[in-house]
């Protein structure tokens, strides 16, 4: 009887496979074949308007690029495993442009009013392992894709999804505003000699109002990152591991970029390389009003950070990208090293309106830490203890 029943409900699958629709809801089982994309985006097209999609339980393959930029009053539910598969020949050469420092992504949603939620069981699986180790710890790999990119998005709602192993950045948001994005989990670790490398948790650029709230992210590089021409952005109860926790930048690169009225609050970083920084291409534009508040962490690299000359570290006083008006507030945690912050502000444009209140950060392995300041305003609360290089590096290799 058993054995019957099995056997009926095997054969019942490929007939359940695929995508239906009832009324204005589409429901996407998974196919069992090499690739549920087109189901998906069959879903995308016929309730991606006035509708619902449903992503049933179960496994789903995604082995082609999926862009769908027309949302209109959508609601989709996943409650499925989505693994990108890692034929990186294919995803190198089909992956959809972002603009963005030529970067790509794999997955492009856009349109206005739309949510997806993943009721904490949602897990997007980028197969990551092999885009690390094809990567051999470079830095941007042409055509490495982006895991979730939302383009001209207006009016977003996304909640309780789950990443595992993605292939480059989990989330970035561009030319969109008005996005909610609470209670997801991200996880780029690598088994292997390779680091991860640019497995950012959330990068935002060219948008407005955002809201992130109650995320884990372990990821190897920066956790929550603000790029150029985002405004209004609110950030809270975010933990992250292995990163660059809270960091605006980097931004100017070749292009004039505003960043202004942030909040970070309620931060942890554990073993991170930084926790609350700022970092600038010598360039034009400006970050301002920006807030980092109730930050706690353990053995962080560099926690308070400033540079104007990122990467190149060369032409730092030729920047003209003002920073003015940032305040730390309640700051606490542990140094790897004996440094707490390294502040270098351009000559060509000091920092203005820096405040400090309640900073309390030792090293890990006992003594006090330094201050290191440089062209920045006296008034700012924070008792530096000697000047900052130009061209003081992100990340130390150990006392100063
Ligand atoms: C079609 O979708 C409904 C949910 O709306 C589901 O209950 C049903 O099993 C599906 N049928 C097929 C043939 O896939
Ligand atoms: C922002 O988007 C949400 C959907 O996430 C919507 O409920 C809300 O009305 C929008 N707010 C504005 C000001 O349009
Ligand atoms: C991330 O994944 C690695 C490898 O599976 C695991 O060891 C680690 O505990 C995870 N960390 C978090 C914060 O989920
Ligand atoms: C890759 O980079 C990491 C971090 O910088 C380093 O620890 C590791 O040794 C590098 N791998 C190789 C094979 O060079
Ligand atoms: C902070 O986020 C974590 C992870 O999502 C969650 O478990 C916790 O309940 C949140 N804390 C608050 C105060 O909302
Ligand atoms: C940022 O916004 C400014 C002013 O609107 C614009 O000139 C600049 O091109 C934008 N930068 C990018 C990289 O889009
Ligand atoms: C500064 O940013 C905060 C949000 O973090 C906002 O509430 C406030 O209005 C902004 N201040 C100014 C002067 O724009
Ligand atoms: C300071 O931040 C910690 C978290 O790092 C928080 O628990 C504490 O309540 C904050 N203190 C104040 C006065 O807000």
């Amino acid at each position: 009887m058993l054995l019957t029943w099995s056997l009926i409900t095997l054969l019942a699958v490929p007939a359940l496979a695929g995508m239906n629709k009832t009324g204005t809801l589409c429901t996407v089982t998974p196919s069992g074949s090499k690739d549920d994309s087109g189901f998906i985006m069959d879903a995308f097209k016929q309730c991606g308007q006035n509708g619902q999609i449903e992503i049933t339980e179960g496994d789903f393959t995604i082995a082609k690029v999926m862009d769908v930029l027309n949302l209109k009053n959508c609601d989709i539910s996943i409650r499925g495993k989505l693994t990108w598969n890692d034929d990186i020949n294919y995803w190198t050469k089909n992956s959809i442009g972002v603009t963005y420092a030529q970067r790509s992504t794999a997955f492009r949603l856009g349109g206005d009013t739309f949510s997806i939620r993943g009721h904490g069981q949602a897990l997007f699986f980028g197969n990551g392992q092999k885009w690390y180790d094809v990567n051999k710890n470079g830095s941007n790999m042409a055509g490495r894709p982006i895991s979730l990119t939302l383009w001209k998005a207006k009016n977003v709602f996304i909640d309780g999804i789950t990443w595992r192993q993605p292939q480059f950045w989990h989330t970035f948001v561009a030319y969109s505003e008005n996005v909610t994005m609470t209670n997801l989990d991200m996880n780029a670790t690598s088994t292997s000699q390779w680091n991860t490398v640019n497995t950012d948790g959330f990068d935002s650029w060219n948008s407005k109002d955002i809201t992130i709230k109650n995320w884990v992210v372990k990821c190897g590089d920066d956790c929550i990152s603000i790029k150029g021409n985002s405004s209004n952005i609110y950030v809270k109860n975010v933990t992250c591991y292995e990163s660059g926790a809270a960091c605006i930048g980097s931004l100017g690169n070749n292009a004039i970029e505003y960043v202004d009225n942030v909040l970070f609050e309620d931060f942890t970083a554990i073993h991170s390389s930084n926790a609350a920084w700022i970092k600038t291409y010598p360039g034009q534009g400006h970050v301002r009003n920006v807030t980092f508040r109730n930050f706690y962490f353990q053995d962080v690299n560099q926690p308070i950070y400033i540079s104007p000359c990122i990467y190149s570290y060369s032409n730092c006083d030729a920047s003209r990208l003002k920073i003015s008006d940032i305040t730390w507030e309640n700051v606490t945690g542990t140094s790897r090293y004996n440094v707490a912050a390294g502040i270098y502000c351009s000559k060509g444009a000091p920092c203005t309106g820096l405040k400090f209140k309640d900073i309390n950060i030792k090293p890990k392995n006992g003594g006090t830490a330094k201050v290191l300041c440089s062209n920045m305003n006296s008034d700012s609360g924070l008792s530096c203890t000697g000047t900052c290089p130009s061209g003081w590096k992100q990340q130390l290799s150990g006392n100063a």
